[in-house]
């Protein structure tokens, strides 16, 4: 393992004034995005959506450091038989992977998930790496609700978090350790703190028994929010400084970055959040944005998968990225 490799590109994933487009939607839902603007999710529709992202060339060039693929994207070639890992180097931006399979129900533990993905692991890194890959992702999914989380789920999802993270650390591949914290229940903001610390000192716990190298990673959390159905809003102002004072106390300064995840916020709220974020600066590690559906909503909406739309999706990609990289730097104005 070459750590200064994996801390310059650990780094360069949250460089100032540019975050991660999480473009890793499994096939089962890209379908319900584009069941949602009526397009029918087949192999040649997604490329061609995934090529109008990666060919936004003021998004990708100023605002993206990243892109996360599906294992389907990273094989496939944009029309012009040009592979889309290439689009993505030629813009600036480091291609990445998504590497779990998925949830799988815990047993014993009613109605809580582990991810699973661990199996041939190395063999596939491997792959991924000679076709590009410098960084990947792996998604441990922790619902709030009555009784739950366990400890039991948050164990079996950290251990398997840091088995994942050592292994691509192994295969020269920066890890992006993603233990999301869902906001769908109807709990309030200090609830999910409460439960998002537990779920990362648990996280941080397990990466150093399994020598992860802290300075090679990316961690990938929740803000500390309200939970969606919860009468209780938070205000951003609160979200910021909670969330903030959550990441502080859990998350070592040896990280070298934070991207948070959009979880289900509004586009703008995400971009909110995070640029109230730095208004609380300075902050220890770089924190900016690994947005999916806070990035694609509005240009999905806009593609709506015609051919004629392509500009208008290109800009309004490139519109959210500008918004988000500006969020990343405190600059961002409603
Ligand atoms: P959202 O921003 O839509 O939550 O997606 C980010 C992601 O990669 C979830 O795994």
């Amino acid at each position: 393992m070459n750590l200064t490799e994996l801390n310059r590109i650990a780094t360069a994933m949250v460089a100032s004034g540019k975050g991660i487009l999480a473009a890793d939607e499994s096939s089962g839902t890209i379908k319900k995005r584009f069941d949602a603007i009526g397009v029918e999710s087949t192999e040649s529709n997604r490329r061609d959506y995934r090529e109008m992202l990666f060919r936004s060339s003021e998004a990708m060039s100023q605002y993206i450091s990243g892109v996360i693929l599906y294992d389907e994207t990273i094989w496939q070639d944009a029309a012009d038989g040009t592979p889309l890992v290439k689009l993505i180097e030629s813009s600036g931006a480091i291609p990445g992977i998504k590497v779990d399979e998925g949830t799988q129900a815990l047993p014993m533990c009613p109605g809580e998930l582990v991810t699973v993905g661990l199996d041939k692991l190395a063999e596939r890194l491997k792959k991924y790496y000679e076709r590009g890959a410098r960084f990947a992702k792996w998604r441990a999914v922790i619902d709030i609700g009555s009784g739950i989380p366990s400890m039991t789920a948050i164990s079996v999802n950290a251990h398997a978090l840091a088995r994942y993270a050592a292994l691509c650390q192994a295969a020269q591949i920066v890890p992006i350790v993603e233990p999301e914290v869902l906001m769908d229940g109807d709990h309030d903001i200090d609830r999910c703190y409460d439960v998002t610390q537990r779920v990362l000192n648990k996280t941080f716990q397990e990466l150093r028994i399994q020598r992860v190298a802290l300075e090679g990673m990316v961690l990938k959390p929740n803000m500390a929010i309200s939970g969606k159905k919860s009468p209780k809003q938070a205000s951003v102002e609160e979200v910021a400084e909670k969330t903030i004072r959550l990441l502080k106390a859990c998350v070592p300064a040896a990280v070298p970055g934070i991207a948070f995840l959009s979880g289900g916020q509004s586009d703008e709220e995400a971009t909110a959040h995070l640029n109230a974020m730095h208004k609380l600066g300075p902050l220890p590690w770089g924190l900016t944005f690994s947005y999916g559906r806070a990035l694609q909503a509005a240009p999905q909406k806009a593609w709506s998968g015609k051919a004629e739309n392509v500009a208008a999706g290109q800009r309004a990609f490139s519109h959210r990225a500008r918004m988000n990289s500006l969020a990343s730097k405190g600059e961002w104005q409603s």
